[in-house]
Parts: C-alpha cells; sequence; structure tokens
C-alpha cells in the first residue's frame, strides 16, 4: 500500500501533544498531521490503568479511521501503560514519548541526579525510572507527582500567580535534592515552561520530550520510506472530543496562530 501522503496520526488526553505537534511542524514541515486530544475524559494522569488502555485503545481508533501512516502517543501516561499493548495490537510504527525523553535527561546530566515530573500514573509505572537506568544505573531518580498541572494548563492558566505557588509547592522537594536536570514527563509541562524555569532556577536543566520525539518520528519515517514525496501544503486536523473553543483558545497562545478544533 502507498502511504507516504497519509497523515501522521498524534493523539493525547488533551491539548499537551501539542507540544509534539510544534516540534513535528518544525521538524517535518510538509508531513499532513491529524491530532485527537481526548478532552472530555482528561486527565488521564489519576485514572486506573485499565481505563488508561481503554481509552488508548479508542484514540487509536479515532485515528486509524483517518488513515494515518504512524501514530505518535504523545502522552505521557498512556506512553507508560499502554504503548507495548498498542504496538501488539496495531501494525503500524507506534513512537511513545518516555524513551525519547529518558535518553535526552541521561545524555544531559552531569550530577547523575535526575528528577521527574509527571502525572500521578507516570510516576506509578516508575517508566521513566526503568528508561533511564537502562542507560545508567548510577543515576539517582527523585520523582514528584503533580496532578494538578494539568488542569491548570487545560484552562489556560500558563503564567498565573496560583500557577507559580503550585509549582514551587510541588517542586520543593526536588530543589532540595540537588538536582542538575528536571524531565518535564508530561506533554502538558513544557507549556508551563516559564513558570517551571523561574521555580527551579538557572543552574536546573528541563528536558522535554517533544523535540526528540519529532527527531524519532522523522528517523522512522525515512527508515520506513514513509516520508512525504507529494507536493502542495501540509494539512494539519485537529480532532478533539469536548470544549473546543477551550482547545482554541490555549492552543492559539502557545502555537501562535488559529487553530480550528473539530469536535467528534
Ligand atoms: N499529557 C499527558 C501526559 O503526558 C496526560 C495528562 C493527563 O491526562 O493527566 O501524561
Amino acid at each position: 500500500m502507498y502511504l507516504n501522503n497519509n497523515p501522521i496520526g498524534v493523539f493525547d488526553s488533551g491539548l499537551g501533544g501539542l507540544t509534539v505537534v510544534k516540534e513535528l511542524i518544525r521538524l517535518l514541515p510538509r508531513e499532513h498531521i491529524v491530532y485527537y486530544g481526548d478532552t472530555a475524559r482528561v486527565p488521564y494522569g489519576t485514572k486506573s490503568r485499565e481505563a488508561i488502555i481503554r481509552f488508548s485503545h479508542e484514540n487509536m481508533r479515532v485515528l486509524l479511521k483517518r488513515n494515518v501512516k504512524m501514530v505518535v502517543v504523545a502522552c505521557n501516561t498512556s506512553s507508560s501503560y499502554a504503548l507495548g499493548i498498542l504496538r501488539k495490537h496495531f501494525h503500524l510504527p507506534i513512537v511513545g514519548v518516555i524513551d525519547p525523553g529518558a535518553r535526552k535527561a541521561a545524555e544531559v546530566t552531569r550530577n547523575k541526579k535526575i528528577g521527574v515530573i509527571a502525572t500521578p500514573a507516570t510516576v506509578n509505572s516508575r517508566s521513566y525510572a526503568r528508561a533511564i537506568a537502562r542507560r545508567d544505573r548510577a543515576i539517582k531518580i527523585s520523582s514528584q507527582a503533580c496532578p494538578l498541572f494539568v488542569p491548570l494548563v487545560e484552562e489556560g492558566w500558563l503564567r498565573k500567580p496560583v500557577t507559580t505557588a503550585v509549582a514551587r509547592e510541588y517542586l520543593g522537594p526536588l530543589r532540595r535534592s540537588g538536582i542538575d536536570t528536571l524531565v518535564l514527563g508530561c506533554t502538558h509541562y513544557p507549556l508551563l515552561k516559564s513558570v517551571l524555569k523561574d521555580v527551579m532556577g538557572a543552574k536546573v536543566a528541563l528536558v522535554d520530550s517533544a523535540h526528540e520525539v519529532a527527531a524519532e518520528v522523522k528517523r522512522v519515517l525515512h527508515e520506513r520510506r514513509l516520508l512525504r514525496t507529494s507536493g502542495g501544503r501540509a494539512r494539519r486536523a485537529f480532532l478533539i472530543s469536548d470544549r473546543p473553543q477551550q482547545f482554541e483558545k490555549t492552543a492559539r497562545e502557545f502555537l501562535g496562530y488559529n487553530i480550528k478544533a473539530v469536535k467528534i
């Protein structure tokens, strides 16, 4: 089957996956993209393993109906619990966000002390701890679940004082633990980068996997000879399961241009 000109599918529980879309557009500007944000059921990070796996399957089916040539699971929570299962079940390339972020963090740290902030489900899965240990067993990892970050982002409260106060509370123990690298282990968190930078200080490197994930997508498309070959403008569709206006508003602020979100 000739798939090159089909879109790349990307899913997330909400709008956090846009951080990955932004990098995909930068690195692969010619590719068509179909994004699906499950805004009706966000957050995933406080749900059970079973629910996360079921939602991830359903999101895959939404994208497959749009004839995607590969899928990016742009959600750390889904990647933590469902990536292996999805790869067994669906026969197309699927890229997750944990390994690329873990690889980058292991490269960046100098003092071998890494902090990981993520949803409670991702922290409980220990997916980052395992992925980082696979690269370097000597690295010490301190994790912190930050369940209030996702609703703040979904609400578009990216720079409010309350967001800084919440970040101070969550990040206090990590600041005291002497880490030199902090993994933003949730695709929503890069939207809070300026607040997180202020709270952690300039000496701590913030690692988000978006750029690494986009590079991995490019590598996979190249290897499988799936890069788009046709001419014409790249099409981008944003499908979501609820509250399109809210999605459009935050997406505009983050991407810097207007998008049209379609509720399905
Ligand atoms: N953006 C997601 C993640 O990377 C999920 C946030 C959530 O739904 O709790 O984990």
